[in-house]
């Protein structure tokens, strides 16, 4: 339990780890029925920093709203407890994990009066695909597993059942020895990895693909096409073939936990001479910059918890 700290925010109060505990008959444990957000908190000079807070938990919100999930804790109140989580816990860099999910009441499809509860941790993850593969670039596989589409799941949305879907596809892409899965729609388009959205780097102009695609539109994602501006290059949003990712230069995958991870080898298909790219390098750069509180110019999307 060590990487796993001390206090969880649980309804509303800071409880010990060992007391955030749940009803074996809770809805969203039968129906997964919650839904979530994976938020990064950074060391800086000006002490810890959680990165984009405020977007994190609108759409925790939006994502409940999708799916009729009252959460009762508005925005602000949730951000509050998020740094006073931080700081009751005492640490620096972690991955932060607010979920809101029907509680008890009855156990029918229908959730009635199931109560809406919340809860938000910390967790000490390190790097979510590996160290190595955030520096030397990951080796991934098309999933066997299609993407749902979003006229069966609101794809845009983080919500925890639709995770089997991600599950089944990295559980798959592991047995066979690689770091991660990538995920096509039915049509064979790229979706996305199973906790990641994708680029690709084609004559230095960086492409990737939107809700029509199935996607989470994640808020990494949004935050690169500023990054990729200011370094002074263009990107392009629109449907990714398999063609496209095959000629690609660079590939790489984004997240908050994933940050910006290299992708080196696609199935047994080298991606450029078979290396980290240097553009997704370079951009790696500046969001590590950025989140660890480098650029002053972009404390507006960090929230210090000493704040
Ligand atoms: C399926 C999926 N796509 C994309 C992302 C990236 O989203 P974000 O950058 O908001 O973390 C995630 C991560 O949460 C994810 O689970």
């Amino acid at each position: 339990m060590s990487n796993y700290s001390r206090y969880i925010w649980f309804n509303g109060k800071l409880t010990n780890f060992e007391n955030a505990k749940i009803h074996v008959l809770s809805h969203c444990i039968h129906y997964g029925s919650a839904v979530f957000e994976g938020i990064k908190c950074y060391d800086t000079d000006n002490g810890p920093a959680i990165f984009k807070l405020k977007e994190h938990m609108e759409r925790l919100h939006k994502s409940a709203n999708a799916f009729k999930i009252k959460i009762p804790f508005d925005v602000n109140t949730l951000c509050e407890a998020t740094k006073e989580l931080v700081r009751k816990n005492e640490v620096k860099d972690c991955y932060l994990r607010p979920i809101a999910y029907y509680g008890f009441d009855t156990l029918g499809v229908h959730p009635k009066k199931c109560p809406v509860e919340v809860s938000i941790a910390t967790l000490n993850w390190g790097a979510y695909v590996s160290k190595d593969a955030l520096e030397k670039g990951a080796r991934i596989t098309i999933s066997p597993w299609k993407k749902y589409k979003s006229n069966a799941f609101p794809s845009s949305t983080k919500a925890s059942g639709p995770y089997l879907n991600s599950m089944l596809a990295v559980q798959d892409a592991k047995s066979r020895g690689f770091d991660e899965a990538l995920l096509l729609n039915e049509d064979n388009t790229v979706a996305e990895g199973s906790g990641q959205n994708i680029f690709l780097i084609k004559n230095n102009v960086f492409y990737t693909n939107d809700q029509t695609s199935n996607i989470l539109l994640g808020i990494t994602r949004s935050t690169l096409f500023e990054l990729i501006e200011e370094l002074g290059y263009k990107y392009k949003v629109q449907n990714i073939s398999q063609d496209d990712l095959f000629s690609a230069d660079e590939v790489f995958y984004c997240g908050s936990a994933s940050e910006v991870t290299p992708i080196k080898q696609i199935d047994n298909h080298k991606v450029g001479n078979g290396k980290s790219g240097l553009l997704t390098l370079k951009l790696q750069e500046k969001y590590y910059n950025i989140v660890r509180g480098k650029e002053e110019k972009y404390f507006k999307w960090l929230s210090f918890i000493s704040d």
